[in-house]
């Protein structure tokens, strides 16, 4: 038998009504692995995390995480196993505090692990410890996307997803979030980014994939397709 990966897609489809939108995928993601997922905007990036997390109905193909189907499961299951997302636009809760978001992410755990799991956030992403008490909606799009990368951490997962976590930020909080997605990489967490400005996330990555239309049009390590990627920036 092969190596198994963290996370195979194959043949991944998914249709909205009558549109196709991801199109007979093959992806995968190897433990402890960075991977990017590099398209236009429409390309089907986002359709490819939701499909991942359980947030859209695959149409046809499989989704193995773990060496298990989880095609048909659901978000919570997945969630369960290991699989996290910080969606795309960040989506914190506004209302609640940095701290109630981060707990917010370990809502299967027990309480004290969940505790363990939040102090551990403030020991390393000193940001959200100085900002603990503060409403998340009144935080920078930049200290946002830290809130709900920590958040999608709090329950310690096997496979992050970080749908254009770059999107809308200053140079500034591209360094400040890439500073803290090499932080999830040295615990051993797995990551699949997506990006319509490439040129961050390839600097993270190990291996990628470029999207056109719902259709793989290139994969590899990130040597190999690094400029056919970031000629796609400009499409
Ligand atoms: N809820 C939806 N209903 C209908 N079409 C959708 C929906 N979400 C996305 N699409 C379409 O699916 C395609 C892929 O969208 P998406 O996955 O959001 O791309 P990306 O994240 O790369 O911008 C686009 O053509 C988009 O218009
Ligand atoms: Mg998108």
């Amino acid at each position: 038998m092969t190596q198994e990966h963290l996370l195979e897609a194959r043949g991944l489809t998914v249709r909205y009504g009558g549109i196709e939108a991801v199109n007979a995928l093959d992806i995968y993601v190897d433990p402890g692995e960075t991977v990017v997922v590099v398209g236009a905007n429409g390309a089907g990036k986002s359709t490819i995390m939701n499909a991942i997390m359980g947030l859209v109905r695959v149409h046809a193909g499989t989704l193995t995480f773990s060496g298990k189907d989880i095609t048909r499961a659901s978000a919570a299951s997945r969630a369960q196993q290991g699989v996290r997302i910080s969606p795309e636009g960040r989506r914190v809760f506004a209302n609640l505090t940095v701290e109630e978001n981060l707990l917010a992410g370990g809502y299967t755990m027990k309480s004290d692990e969940r505790a363990e799991s939040v102090a551990w956030l403030f020991d390393n992403f000193p940001f959200l410890a100085s900002r603990r008490r503060a409403k998340a909606g009144t935080l920078s799009g930049g200290q946002q996307q830290l809130v709900a990368i920590g958040r999608a951490l709090t329950s310690r997962p096997k496979l992050l997803l970080l749908d254009e976590p770059f999107l809308g930020l200053s140079p500034v909080a591209i360094a400040t979030t890439s500073e803290a997605i090499t932080l999830v990489q040295e615990q051993g967490t797995a990551v699949l980014i997506s990006e319509q400005m490439a040129r961050p996330a390839l600097k993270l990555a190990q291996r990628g994939y470029v999207l056109r239309s719902g259709r793989l049009r290139r994969s590899g390590e990130v040597a190999t397709i690094r400029d056919f990627a970031l000629s796609e920036d400009y499409l």
